[in-house]
């Protein structure tokens, strides 16, 4: 392992969870902590990142396509914003506080869609070589309380979104598993709870985290 790379992803946070769980919310929450401590931060998300692979978010939000080809287009947009945006950021010493990265595929196109998660994680080790972020939040909610939550919230739906409950089911489910098998990545959170207690949560388990990296 390449040690530089090694301390620099320690910085690299990522926010996972079904449609409907908060995430975004609490992802704002954590940059203006960071911010009111002087810390440099980029906030950034997947599908996205670049204008290339917001572009191609554009496509996977809207268009229907076969499974491989989702998983590919998500490579793809991810590869451009790791080169792009993600590994510059890092050297700069900045934390990168981004919502989804490779767990939502796993997630999302392995346990939602069935596509085979060996093949995913063969991709996500081609990708990111020895990148993997230092902290995860996943925002743990049952799929039908956050259909209810994305029923209240949402104007627009995306093609996702359009999902019906087993679908998301399936992928909380995946999205446990992996905090299983990766505990010192992972914090669960559990986000059936007020947004202000989540927030208390988040905010309290990350101060603890980031103290041997904040600069
Ligand atoms: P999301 O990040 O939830 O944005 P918004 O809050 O604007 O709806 O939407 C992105 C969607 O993309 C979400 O439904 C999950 C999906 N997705 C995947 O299926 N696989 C992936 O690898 C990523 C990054 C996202």
């Amino acid at each position: 392992m390449n040690h530089a790379l090694k301390t620099l992803q320690q910085r690299f946070i990522t926010f996972e969870g079904i449609d409907g769980a908060g995430k975004s919310s609490h992802l704002q929450t954590l940059a203006d902590w960071l911010q009111q401590r002087g810390q440099s931060v980029l906030v950034t998300r997947e599908p996205g990142g670049t204008p290339f692979a917001e572009t191609l978010r554009g496509l996977l939000l809207a268009q229907s396509m076969h499974t491989d080809t989702e998983v590919l287009l998500m490579f793809a947009a991810r590869n451009e914003h790791i080169h792009k945006v993600i590994l510059p950021a890092l050297e700069q010493g900045s934390w990168i506080l981004c919502d989804r990265f490779t767990d939502s595929t796993l997630a999302y196109q392995g346990g939602g869609k069935g596509a085979d998660l060996g093949r995913l994680r063969t991709l996500a080790r081609w990708v990111q070589a020895e990148l993997s972020p230092g902290r995860t939040y996943l925002f743990d909610i049952e799929a039908e309380v956050a259909a209810i939550r994305r029923a209240a919230q949402r104007n627009t739906i995306d093609k996702f979104e359009q999902e019906d409950q087993a679908f998301f089911e399936r992928v909380i489910q995946t999205y446990r598993c992996l905090a299983q098998e990766e505990p010192g990545r992972y914090k669960v959170l559990n986000s059936a709870q007020t947004l202000e207690s989540v927030s208390r949560q988040l905010l309290g388990d990350f101060s603890a985290y980031a103290i041997p990296y904040l600069n």
